[in-house]
């Protein structure tokens, strides 16, 4: 059977260190960990990334901590330079606000780049030293976009695949990059690009066309085709999903439901509203409050019935436009608190730290609206997360029109522009005072799709689209279809 190896940035374990012996390792969190780890878990395999911390890696506690995970884990290392010019620099100052289509966020630091392809080579090195002929590679979003070129240089001509979990801009975004040429090169070296919507391809294939002028963009009905220097390169669009039935399941256990009550207990005569964020200007976190300001403003019924619960979860903090941006949240919260609360009801709850699991399943039970309104998103997994844990069939989704999520789930949610406040304000008020049948309807809509494109229907149909490459290099892939399940 094929072995599935993963390579992403970030490995599904945080190691960390209370003193110089003293090493923690816990579950890493994000988007991409949370929806890749169950597939490895179920499937087993062998998952290559960094486990977050810059400097040598201790062999034992790592070892130690993942000798149950059901997969082997390879660790990359990072020097401190390294973790600052890749990770912090070209990674998150560079190509995730630009694909988020936030360019005067972006800091095009030469240095940078040089950094970025170093510890791609890296990468691509650990990728050769522990796969064999028939492995399934399957490298993993923006941070590691050069290492298809990496493994070519090395002289690999297996089949190589690659998924891009946050957006793709448009070409007049795109084309800001000053290595825009060197990195779609880089891309074209793999066999089949995944997407998470069908804009993100086409805005990928319309930068193809203006850019590499010898590459060939073949329109077709499924995956799409471009040839480009004798190579023929698939390309779809998967969305991404989650472990359904993992959540749902959770939501339903007794300490789960416990703990929804308590939430609710505190709130008893108020809908709560719930947003949870990492920590990054691309969620709309001030736009959200400011909507939330305004709805109070203008419709003055939701005064002492609303609460806002918003969660932020530390982030990239050392990047210092994230610093200030933390910066900007808290003075909305005390401006939002300090305007509208009375002695028995203070509008915004903010926590700005990690929520357990257990609580955040309390908090999706236990909550009436989630309020997921990122300015661009590759998917957003809260709102399927959310959806997931509405056993009751009831709680509505405030979505934004700019998540890859608002593709799949456009026929439940009510979708918002988040940089229109006084649209979304008056969403609010919508959800707020929607029918229970609505809701419900609204609610089962989502859940049927949520249910059924789930994370391992997500993995699937991207095997099996590499399934189709296995077909025109046989011996590379023969067995993959036992892969899939
Ligand atoms: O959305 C893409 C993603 O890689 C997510 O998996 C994750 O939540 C985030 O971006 C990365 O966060 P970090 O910088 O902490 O790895």
């Amino acid at each position: 059977m094929n072995r599935l190896i993963v390579v992403s940035n970030r490995l599904p374990f945080a190691l960390d260190s209370a003193s110089e012996d003293l090493w923690t390792v816990t579950p890493a969190t994000g988007g991409l960990v949370s929806a890749v780890e169950p597939v490895l878990r179920e499937r087993g395999g062998t998952w290559i990334g960094w486990p977050g911390i810059a400097g040598k890696i201790p062999k034992g506690p790592l070892a130690e901590a993942t000798h149950d995970a059901g997969y082997e884990v390879v660790p990359v290392a990072l020097s401190g330079t390294e973790r600052d010019e890749f990770y912090y620099g070209y990674s998150n100052e560079v190509i995730w606000p630009l694909f988020h289509d936030l360019q005067n966020f972006c800091n095009f630091e030469p240095a940078y780049w040089e950094t970025y392809k170093a510890v791609n080579d890296r990468y691509a090195d650990a990728i050769v030293h522990c796969s064999h002929a028939d492995d399934f590679i399957w490298v993993h979003d923006y941070h590691l976009m050069y290492v298809g070129q990496a493994l070519r240089e090395r002289g690999l001509s297996a089949a190589l695949t690659f998924f891009l979990h946050i957006p793709f801009p448009p070409y007049d975004i795109f084309s800001k990059l000053p290595q825009q040429h060197r990195l779609l090169r880089a891309l074209l070296q793999f066999d089949l690009l995944g997407f998470q919507t069908r804009r993100d391809l086409r805005n990928f294939l319309g930068c193809v066309r203006r850019v590499m002028l010898n590459a060939q963009v073949v329109p077709r009905r499924e995956l799409q085709l471009v040839r480009f220097e004798k190579r023929e390169i698939r390309l779809g669009h998967f969305p991404i999903g989650i472990d359904f039935e993992s959540f749902e399941k959770g939501a339903m256990s007794p300490a789960v439901a416990n703990r929804a009550l308590q939430l609710r207990a505190n709130f008893p005569d108020s809908q709560l509203i719930l947003g949870v964020d990492r920590l990054d200007y691309s969620k709309g976190i001030p736009e959200r409050l400011r909507a939330f300001r305004n709805a109070l403003e203008r419709h003055p019924e939701l005064r002492g019935r609303v609460v806002l619960i918003q969660v932020v979860v530390p982030s990239r903090v050392e990047i210092p436009r994230y610093n200030e941006f933390k910066q900007r949240i808290d003075r909305l919260v005390g401006d939002i608190n300090g305007r509208f609360s009375t002695s028995d009801w203070l509008p915004v709850q903010y926590h700005f730290r990690c929520l357990d699991h257990e609580d955040l399943l309390a908090h999706y039970r236990g909550c009436d609206i989630a309020f997921v309104t990122p300015l661009k998103d590759g998917m957003n997994l809260v709102a399927k997360e959310y959806c997931a844990c509405r056993t009751d069939e009831n709680g509505v989704l405030i979505l934004s029109q700019f998540a890859g999520a608002a593709e799949q789930l456009k026929t439940g949610a009510l979708l918002v522009n988040p940089y229109d406040v006084e649209e979304v304000a008056d969403t609010i008020f919508k959800a707020f005072q929607m029918p229970e049948s609505e809701r419900t309807a609204r609610m089962k809509r989502m859940r049927q799709v949520v249910r059924k494109e789930n994370v391992f229907w997500w993995v699937d149909s991207f095997l099996t689209a590499g399934s189709r490459l296995a077909r025109r290099s046989p011996s590379r892939w023969r067995n993959l279809r036992i892969l899939i399940m």
